[in-house]
């Protein structure tokens, strides 16, 4: 098949149901409802909303996102029985997806079912589906362990009943782009109905897979975002979208400059944080660091940049660090509104060198006082939110309470917020006071310890909102946790409200 014919892939989404069986994951109905709105203006053309048949609460909240009145198709999960169909149907959703294990192994120990009722099962709930009027995506599960010879009856027969389109899941992750792609030929020359990949990533391989089934002649693609899904998930979602539009040249219906924003609301919600070297939606995916590549950067964004950062609603982000360049820590200075003269600059990169090279990880505050110790003053007059005091309270008999004291643009602030620890409770605190100045929230916290024990330094990397959505990022180390945590906030102020006062905003 030729690939270049096929105008449109389509972007089947199951966020909402193969990720919501992240383990550790569960969404509320609110959250459910939240982020299909966020699917649905993002552009798939499927959400699959969750398992009615799993219990009266997800029934509840497939129901509910079938009603929003959404522009992508919302589809219901279930399994070859009446019972199953009829709580999809009642969720009034435009498709059911329907699977039956057809490998040997789950026939034999997941559903003790022969290959006859295999495929008498398919044929009678495909006709049962088809009678109430709706479409019907058919799933043979554990497809690539299954015998291919019966895998061909049942996607026939799933044909012949009237299966709008034959989904082939890789269950356990197990195929590779070659494996996967003569199985989709394979297919492919036995029926005539659409074909749908669905890879899990056991062995990191989903992605590749997918587009690999794409080559092959697979129209449609289900992913997740940030790659949430059982075990080691399933396919990311922003990376297929991406390849398919800027390698393979390839359409699908999905606005990519929505793909970051997705992404920062399911990792929110769903409360598990994306890799900091994820392609596309990862803290790292548009940072540079070392100075070969930030000059180039700086000079033609298209030496070390395959995709342009806003593409997908990002902004390239120069590091200051040991391997980083002269541009990139300009540039950087240049974000907060310092601009040094050459000799001040040459001496702050090199005391930023030494310090990376003692093996210590330069910190924004790091790089404030380097700079602020070689051109003086300046960086402390452009301090508009300072701390003067703090104190948090934690215990099991008393609810984390924290009390701060702040100095906004010359006056002294004071306020106490309670939170579900320490951290919450201070970073609260700090965002109420600076209400006074402007609304700036806490969009994204990251706790990593850098050296192991009790005594480790804790990198605390967050990422601060304004009102008009702009975002900005800082960090700060430290042995207590709830000091980095207040530093790197109040860093993230400081660098968000001296940007925008220098933008006139
Ligand atoms: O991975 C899988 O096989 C599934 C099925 C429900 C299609 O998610
Ligand atoms: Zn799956």
């Amino acid at each position: 098949m030729n690939i270049k014919r096929v105008k449109r892939i389509r972007i089947f989404d199951t966020t909402l149901r193969d990720g919501e069986q992240t383990p550790g994951v569960s969404l509320t109905v609110e959250d459910k409802i939240e982020i299909a709105h966020q699917l649905s203006k993002l552009g798939v053309d499927v959400i699959e909303a969750g398992s009615p048949m799993s219990s009266e609460g997800e029934k509840k909240v497939v129901k509910a996102i079938a009603q929003e009145g959404l522009k992508s198709e919302i589809c219901a999960l279930a399994r070859a029985t009446k019972g199953d169909i009829d709580k999809a149907i009642d969720c009034d959703v435009d498709l059911i997806h329907l699977f039956i294990p057809t490998s040997p192994v789950q026939m034999k120990y997941a559903v003790n079912l022969n290959q006859a009722q295999v495929i008498s099962a398919t044929v009678e709930m495909i006709e049962y589906i088809k009678k109430h009027g709706l479409k019907c995506e058919f799933s043979p599960m554990d497809a690539t362990r299954s015998k291919m010879p019966f895998l061909k009856q049942v996607c026939k027969a799933a044909e012949k009943t009237g299966a709008d389109m034959i989904n082939i899941p890789d269950t356990v992750g197990i195929m590779t782009p070659k494996t996967i792609s003569k199985f989709i030929s394979e297919i492919r020359s036995a029926i005539e109905v659409p074909i749908s990949i669905h890879c899990h990533d056991d062995f990191g391989m989903a992605v590749a897979n997918s587009l690999a089934a794409v080559e092959a002649g697979a129209t449609q693609v289900h992913c997740t975002i940030n790659g949430l899904g059982e075990r080691a998930g399933n396919a990311s979602l922003e990376e297929i979208v991406m390849a398919l539009h800027m390698i393979y040249k390839m359409k699908t219906s999905v606005n990519s400059r929505l793909l970051y924003s997705t992404s920062r609301i399911v990792s929110t919600l769903t409360g598990l944080f994306v890799q900091a070297n994820k392609a596309i939606v990862g803290e790292n995916a548009f940072a540079h660091e070392s100075g070969i590549h930030t000059r180039g950067i700086t000079v033609k964004p298209l030496t070390f940049e395959p995709i342009k950062p806003e593409l997908v609603g990002r902004k390239r982000r120069l590091v200051a660090g040991k391997l980083a360049g002269t541009r990139g820590i300009k540039a950087e200075l240049e974000e907060i509104g310092i601009t040094p003269n050459e000799k001040q600059l040459r001496e702050i990169v090199k005391r930023i060198k030494d310090l990376g090279d003692k093996g210590k990880m330069v910190t924004d505050a790091d790089l404030l006082a380097i700079t602020s110790a070689v051109i003086g003053e300046v960086i402390a007059e452009e301090k508009i939110v300072d701390l003067c005091d703090l104190a948090v309270m934690t215990g099991i008999k008393v609810i984390p309470t924290a009390s701060v004291r702040l100095v906004l643009d010359g006056k002294e602030y004071s306020a106490a917020e309670t939170g579900v620890g320490p951290v919450d409770a201070v970073l609260k605190a700090i965002q109420k006071l600076t209400q006074n100045l402007e609304k700036i929230r806490l969009n994204e916290y990251r706790l990593e310890a850098i050296t192991g024990g009790s005594n480790a330094v804790a990198e605390v990397i967050i990422k601060v909102e304004d009102e008009k959505g702009n975002i900005i990022s800082a960090r700060a180390a430290r042995e207590d946790i709830v000091m980095a945590s207040v530093e790197a906030m109040i860093n993230g102020i400081n660098k968000i409200l001296i940007k925008n006062r220098k933008q006139g905003k």
